[in-house]
């Protein structure tokens, strides 16, 4: 199980990241380097349920693709030929072997060389020097994330107690159903650099202010920011009320306090407030000041009560015309105040009880990447 989680960082260092990491090429360099470096999420296992199924994932101008093996389990590759560097697969779908367009090099679901073509008397490379480019593969809570680089940690070693954290909290998670759709309107694009989102996830700091509507829904204050060596967890109830200026609550059936989980770096997973469900995304870093969210939704397989469906959607709907806007523009905001000459970094508020208002949590995400950056001196900008 997890441990304590930590304490919140000394008030001395109140001097937030400053602000060229968030808009200069070199730290948009070093940025490529630390997430190909980490797990990203690229899917759910339900998403291959048989042998062959695959999905393709695209990191920056790098394509993977992960599939179901016969026996059962993941593989991920690099989505390139090893004979000449073709693209092997697009999209989703299933495959019995993997053919490559070009040549028609053919491989096994395990990787292996298995065809190609020749004359008796071709010469060829030894079958056992060619293989396709094997990724590490892992699922946390049924979501699938890949480490393009290999550098990564295993995951459980990175964030041991994460996944018995979200099982805890969501015990009927493995029974839940991928939605399809636009994952309860939690993905879209943002003009900003990827770290302002990732702040703003990250502190609830703004909530009062700039999200009328969820602040009526919740007891921001109540909520609590916990930290791990790469992770945080946000525990955040309700008010406890059934009418909300979000949404309603069936306060019966309906989650009334919200779980929302951090891993470094862009990865966040949870479960809101309102019908039963969970999500994942991704924040994709598209350029210094684009980043695109994506994201992948669960929810239950069988309606707790006749009113379900209306209530999941009016969720999404709110997420959709309201929430998402509001984060979006306060993000796009900050990315263009953050290329102000006048600015050069921004400060915590930070509080030792940790309570829903402090910015310790954003805090402990630049102290991972700082540290990331350091550790790493081939990403150092
Ligand atoms: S590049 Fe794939 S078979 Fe030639
Ligand atoms: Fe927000």
């Amino acid at each position: 199980m997890t441990g304590p989680a930590m304490t919140v960082p000394a008030p001395e260092a109140q001097r937030a990241l400053a602000a060229h990491y968030y808009t200069d090429a070199e730290a948009w360099r070093a940025d490529r380097a630390l997430i190909l470096n980490t797990w990203q999420l690229v899917g759910h296992d339900a998403q291959m349920p048989a042998p062959g199924d695959f999905i393709t994932a695209d990191l920056f101008d790098q394509s993977f693709f992960v599939i179901r093996d016969d026996d059962g389990g993941l593989r991920a590759y690099a989505n390139v030929c090893p004979h000449r560097g073709h693209q092997l697969v697009k999209g989703c779908g299933n495959k019995s072997r993997i053919s490559c367009p070009y040549h028609a090099w053919t491989f096994a679901r395990d990787g292996r060389l298995i065809g190609l073509q020749r004359t008796p008397s071709s010469v060829t490379p030894t079958r056992a020097d060619v293989r396709l480019f094997d990724v590490p593969v892992a699922t946390l809570a049924g979501f699938v994330l890949i480490n393009p680089s290999g550098k990564a940690p295993p995951l459980a070693t990175f964030a041991p107690g994460l996944a018995q954290q979200i099982d805890a909290a969501c015990p009927d998670l493995a029974r839940y159903v991928i939605e399809d759709g636009p994952a309860l309107g939690h993905s879209y694009d943002c003009a900003a650099n990827w770290k302002v989102l990732i702040d703003n996830y990250l502190e609830c700091h703004h909530c009062g202010v700039a999200h009328a509507s969820f602040d009526d829904m919740m007891d921001i204050k109540a909520s609590r920011f916990e930290l791990w060596p790469h992770f945080t967890r946000q525990i955040a109830p309700t008010a406890g009320k059934s009418e909300t200026a979000a949404f309603a609550l069936n306060l019966a059936h309906d989650v009334t306090v919200g779980h929302f989980w951090w891993l470094f770096p862009n990865t966040v997973l949870g479960q809101f407030p309102g019908v039963p469900g969970f999500y994942a995304s991704r924040f994709d870093p598209v350029s210094e000041g684009q980043t695109k969210r994506r994201s992948w939704s669960l929810t239950t397989p069988v309606a707790t009560d006749p009113d379900m469906a209306r209530r999941a959607q009016a969720r999404s709907d709110w997420s959709v015309q309201i929430v998402s806007q509001e984060d979006r523009a306060l993000c796009e905001s900050v990315q263009i105040g953050l290329q102000h000459e006048a600015f050069r970094h921004g400060w915590y508020v930070t509080d030792p009880q940790a309570h829903g208002l402090s910015e310790h949590a954003m805090q402990h995400f630049h102290t991972l990447y700082l540290s990331a950056l350091e550790a790493q001196p081939c990403i150092s900008p």
